[in-house]
């Protein structure tokens, strides 16, 4: 891994290398694939920052599914989220009967996990579940478990594989933690 990124002002250091990450996605696809086998789940993949993490999980799945996405927002900007989550891009498809498996890039306090859990919810499906890059366990104050979890991440900012810091740095193959 290259040793310092510079995004904006900010610097950042390697933290999880790719093929960690891999490796880790591999385990999660295997009890996906047990969990799931027979079923026929609608995969919800939240963009922007899960489309890294969504293509490599899908791609080793192997029952039959439907993809969709949604975009959420809770970060406004920089490193500091807002609180409050907004749908810029809502679902076309009736989610209604299915079995819901979000795709996320990460989940810190769990804002917007808990607003697209009550959005599903509210609409009848079957199950709900999630799986995650990354979980910021510390920060989580909520009582709904996480099903999936690829990595779990310590209670700092990190950019890469998907992850941003004001727009920068989701093709960076890898993650990297900001410098101290
Ligand atoms: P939550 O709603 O607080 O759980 O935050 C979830 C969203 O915040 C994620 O989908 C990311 O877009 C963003 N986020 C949280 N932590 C980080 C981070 O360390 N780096 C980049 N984005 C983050
Ligand atoms: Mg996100």
């Amino acid at each position: 891994m290259e040793s310092i990124i510079k995004l904006h002002q900010l610097e950042f250091e390697p933290y999880i290398s790719a093929s960690e990450i891999e490796q880790q996605i591999e385990r999660l696809a295997s009890e996906i694939n047990c969990q799931y086998a027979g079923l026929s789940p609608l995969i919800v993949i939240t963009l922007n920052g899960a489309f890294i993490f969504g293509a490599e999980l899908v791609k080793r799945l192997n029952f039959q599914c439907e993809i969709a996405f949604v975009k959420c927002s809770s970060y406004h900007d920089g490193t500091q989220s807002s609180g409050a989550v907004e749908f810029e891009l809502g679902l076309k498809i009736d989610p209604a009967g299915r079995d819901i498996l979000i795709l996320e890039d990460i989940v810190d306090s769990g804002t917007t996990y808990m607003a697209l859990h009550r959005y599903f919810s509210e609409r009848s499906v079957k199950s709900i579940r999630i799986a995650t890059l990354c979980f910021k366990s510390e920060a989580y104050h909520h009582s709904t478990p996480l099903d999936y979890v690829a990595l779990e991440v310590e209670n700092i900012f990190i950019v890469g594989y998907g992850l941003d810091y004001n727009q920068l740095g989701r093709n960076i193959n890898g993650i990297y933690k900001l410098k101290k």
